[in-house]
């Protein structure tokens, strides 16, 4: 691949509402251009003035340290408690009395939480993680649904220096289990079951299996949430509200170092083994609270919601840390979008008055196809922006969701980041820079972003290449958990270093291909590599394949991204079985459901085709980029000078299934 070949022209351009420019914090292209050139030329300045709008202990005088290149520090000689900072500052105003949290579960109960009780809930759970011979530094692993407790069980690790790490509760016990055993949590917060669409997902039996394979773990800590009949062992396992009773409510946040560990989120890659990203304290606040500030443009009044699942980044920085340090009123709702039926996000919109709402392109797709006589039937007139993040949105969804759940009245931010950026990095600020269906438009502050050839080059308009990132922002990963030489493997590798200022410059490779258009914005065109993006969940191919494989029947197996207007990419798997099984419906079901077992629902394949054999190089390498166009039902064209066996080839496009 030298170029990624971009065939979208989309034209259509929409300017910021007058309404809302007018009474936005940035009003117009010549105010954000004027921060962004200084966020680029005095990035040290630029990030202390807004670092010193939280609260720090040790005011930081150093901005970037790079002096262990590619790891980056930020404002290392400051000292602050990022709950300190989400939590207490609030206590000091009448925010004190505003509503942090407002909570609805799926089956209908709402629950309140002011920031002076969340702050109790906090200090209250923070002195129970201390009980259980938490410290700082040490992993807490948090396997919750979508309640409360989840971001009060974040906020308490935050709050006394521990680390947090959030595995979606869509997982099975063995994702579980390979996640705990890699961070080497000393704890598991979960809960008895998590409500989604109507049923209950058993969490703690779940973490129950995967506790006999986990010897790092000492605790549990469960919430009662579904009251579905659970094992408790004593000792071992706590009740979430006997415990919380048997400690004070007084927990002083500790002043900790900028650079002190948050949180291990992890991501897939592209072989097997999912990466534990690590994020710090001071700049990973920083961000997270700047880019709320800034692109949501958040107001005191308003009610901002944010779909995504606690377990995933979005939740990280956009649900907890960057709107709490803002000091907003978010709603979190606990189930799924259709339940009762597809009307119940609308539902909740107009109940709550929501003003800001973010979701991801896959939510979308689902809502055009269930029907506009849902979002109809509700008074969304309280919403003022929307947001997307999570993949690629198509122009056609962008322009639904524009006109009907905005009503042609908010404008849409398409932001782009990745769990590995902590926070926004390419994103239209709503009161400045017009917008265009499908495009994240500009780089957020600080951001350099670039998109290149495959020799380094910087790619011309229009020209598809390889997105990169000049320079490191506040809110960058540290590195991978465990294996730092992973970290500079897969981000720092694949260009060269540039000298520039008499200093050496890594460069940091996102993975993503991407074009910039003859007006400087930016178009994502989703991963190079063998990771695809189903219904917003970023899958390692080889996580599945190695699932399937497990299955006792199969021989082999390759799984690769097709596009599908629902989901953006929907799983194919190629599976060639063992000598003896029989291919047929019974044996795809129970492929199906051991990828269930073995990862979550989630990530079971759309398609499964049995084949007698996979096209390889000769070195042995399954050649995915012949299996995407089969599975798409196009011609397979390109270079196929290193395919071993042609037969194969010919065989796989007949579909005989
Ligand atoms: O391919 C890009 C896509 O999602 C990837 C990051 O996935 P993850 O780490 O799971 O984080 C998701 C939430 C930030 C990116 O490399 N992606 C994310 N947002 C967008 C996007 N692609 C296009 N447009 C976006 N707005």
């Amino acid at each position: 691949m030298t170029t990624i070949t971009s065939v979208s022209r989309e034209a259509r351009l929409f300017d910021p509402p007058e309404a809302f420019a007018k009474a936005a914090r940035i009003p117009n292209r010549e105010a954000y251009e004027a921060m962004y050139k200084r966020s680029i030329e005095e990035p040290d300045a630029f990030w202390l003035e807004l670092a010193s709008e939280l609260h720090w202990f040790q005011r930081p005088t150093q901005g970037l340290d790079y002096s262990n290149a590619p790891h980056a520090k930020w404002f290392a000689d400051g000292t602050t408690n990022l709950a300190y900072n989400c939590l207490d500052r609030h206590l000091e105003s009448a925010r004190r009395n505003k509503a942090a949290l407002i909570f609805e579960g799926e089956p209908g109960d709402v629950r309140v939480l002011t920031y002076q009780q969340l702050h109790r809930e906090v200090c209250l759970f923070a002195n129970v993680l201390r009980r259980l011979g938490v410290e700082a530094g040490d992993r807490v692993a948090i396997y919750m649904g979508m309640v409360p407790e989840a971001a009060i069980g974040m906020l308490a690790c935050a709050r006394i220096g521990a680390i947090h790490t959030v595995i979606f509760g869509g997982f099975a016990a063995e994702a579980v289990r390979d996640r705990v055993n890699d961070a080497q949590a000393k704890v598991i917060l979960t809960q008895d079951g998590a409500w989604r669409r109507g049923s209950v997902v058993p969490l703690k039996a779940n973490v129950d299996k995967a506790l006999t394979e986990t010897p790092c773990v000492r605790h549990t800590v469960v919430l009662r949430r579904t009251m579905n009949d659970i094992e408790m062992e004593a000792g071992r396992d706590h009740d979430w509200n006997d415990i919380v009773k048997s400690v004070d409510a007084k927990c002083p946040a500790p002043a900790l170092p900028a650079e002190q560990p948050l949180f291990i989120l992890y991501t897939s890659g592209t072989t097997g083994k999912p990466k534990g990203v690590l994020h710090t304290t001071g700049g990973y606040m920083v961000g997270a609270y700047a880019s709320t500030k800034y692109v949501f443009d958040l107001k005191d009044e308003d009610v901002y919601w944010c779909t995504a699942d606690v377990g995933w980044v979005t939740g990280h920085s956009y649900i907890v840390y960057g709107p709490l340090a803002n000091g907003a009123t978010c709603l979190m709702y606990e189930g799924a979008p259709n339940q009762p039926d597809p009307g119940r996000f609308w539902d909740i919109i107009e109940r709550h008055r929501v003003s800001i709402l973010y979701t991801a392109p896959t939510a979308i797709r689902a809502f055009v196809k269930w029907g506009d006589h849902y979002p109809l039937k509700h008074d969304l007139s309280s919403l003022r922006l929307l947001g997307t993040v999570g993949e690629p949105i198509n122009p056609e969804a962008w322009m639904w969701y524009r006109r009907m759940i905005g009503a042609e009245r908010c404008p849409i931010v398409d932001t782009w980041w990745q769990t590995e950026t902590g926070g926004m990095m390419m994103t239209p600020i709503p009161g400045a820079i017009p917008t265009k269906p499908g495009s994240c438009t500009v780089p957020f502050f600080g951001v350099r972003p670039k998109v290149l050839r495959e020799d380094g080059t910087e790619a011309g308009p229009n020209e598809g290449g390889l997105l990169v990132v000049e320079r490191p922002w506040p809110s960058i990963m540290r590195t991978v958990w465990g294996d730092d030489q992973r970290f500079r493997d897969t981000y720092y590798t694949r260009f060269p270093p540039r000298d520039e200022e008499g200093k050496s410059w890594p460069i940091y490779f996102t993975g993503d291909g991407a074009r910039r258009d003859e007006h400087g914005y930016f178009w994502v065109m989703g991963r190079v590599d063998d990771v695809v993006n189903v219904a917003g969940h970023r899958l390692g191919t080889a996580e599945v394949e190695s699932a399937l494989v497990a299955h006792r029947s199969v021989a082999e197996a390759a799984v690769v991204g097709r596009p599908d207007e629902l989901k953006g990419q929907a799983l194919v798997a190629f599976v060639t079985l063992k000598q003896g099984e029989v291919a047929g419906k019974t044996l795809k079901d129970a492929l199906l459901e051991h990828v269930a077992t073995e990862i979550g629902k989630f990530a079971r394949p759309d398609d499964i085709r049995f084949t007698d054999g996979l096209p390889k190089t000769r070195s042995g390498k399954i050649m995915r980029r012949l299996l995407k166009e089969v599975a798409a039902g196009r011609e397979v064209k390109g270079d196929m000078t290193t395919l071993e066996d042609f037969s194969v080839l010919a065989k796989l496009s007949k579909d005989d299934e």
